[in-house]
C-alpha cells in the first residue's frame, strides 16, 4: 500500500499508484481544497507543492509523490511565507468566485520561496500556469507584491 507524507503527516492510502495524487487528496485523505479544474495539466487548480515545488497534482501519479514532502492549501498557513500570502490575499480581496485560488495561492507561495521579490514579469511567468476566469490577474499580482514585502 503506497505511504504519502502530507502536511507532515504519513498516510497509507490503499488506492493505484498510478492514481493521480488530486484523488487521493481529496477522496481518500480528505483534504479538498486542492481542487480540480481540467485534470489535464493545463490550468493549475489542482496546485500543490512537491518538496516545495509547485506541482499539478491532476498529472502526478501516487508513484511520484511517494517519499517527498507533500503540502496542500490545508497546512499553508504554518508556513511563513505561505502565510503571508494568504493574508496578502484577504487584505487584497483578490478572490472573486475563488475556484482557482488555493492553486494560485500554493503557486504564489513557491514563487516567492524561490524569488523572495519578484518584479512584474518574473509573476507573470511564474504564475502562467495557473488560469482564473474571474480574470483577478491584477490583484494576484499586487497580492504577490504585497506579500513579498
Ligand atoms: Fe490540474 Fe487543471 S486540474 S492543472
Amino acid at each position: 500500500m503506497p505511504t504519502l507524507t502530507i502536511n507532515g503527516q504519513q498516510h497509507d492510502v490503499n488506492v493505484p499508484e498510478r492514481m493521480p495524487l488530486l484523488w487521493a487528496l481529496r477522496d481518500v485523505v480528505n483534504l479538498p481544497g486542492t481542487k480540480f479544474g481540467c485534470g489535464m495539466g493545463l490550468c493549475g487548480a489542482c496546485t500543490v507543492h512537491l518538496d516545495g515545488q509547485a506541482t499539478r497534482s491532476c498529472i502526478t501519479p501516487i508513484s511520484a509523490a511517494q517519499g517527498r514532502d507533500i503540502t496542500t492549501i490545508e497546512a499553508l498557513a504554518e508556513d511563513a511565507t505561505g502565510q503571508r500570502v494568504q493574508q496578502a490575499w484577504l487584505d487584497l480581496g483578490v478572490a472573486q468566485c475563488g475556484y482557482c485560488q488555493s492553486g494560485q495561492i500554493m503557486s504564489a507561495t513557491a514563487l516567492l520561496k524561490k524569488t523572495p521579490d519578484p518584479s512584474d514579469e518574473q509573476i507573470v511567468e511564474g504564475m502562467s500556469g495557473n488560469l482564473c476566469r474571474c480574470g483577478t490577474y491584477q490583484r494576484i499580482q499586487q497580492a504577490i507584491h504585497r506579500a513579498a514585502g
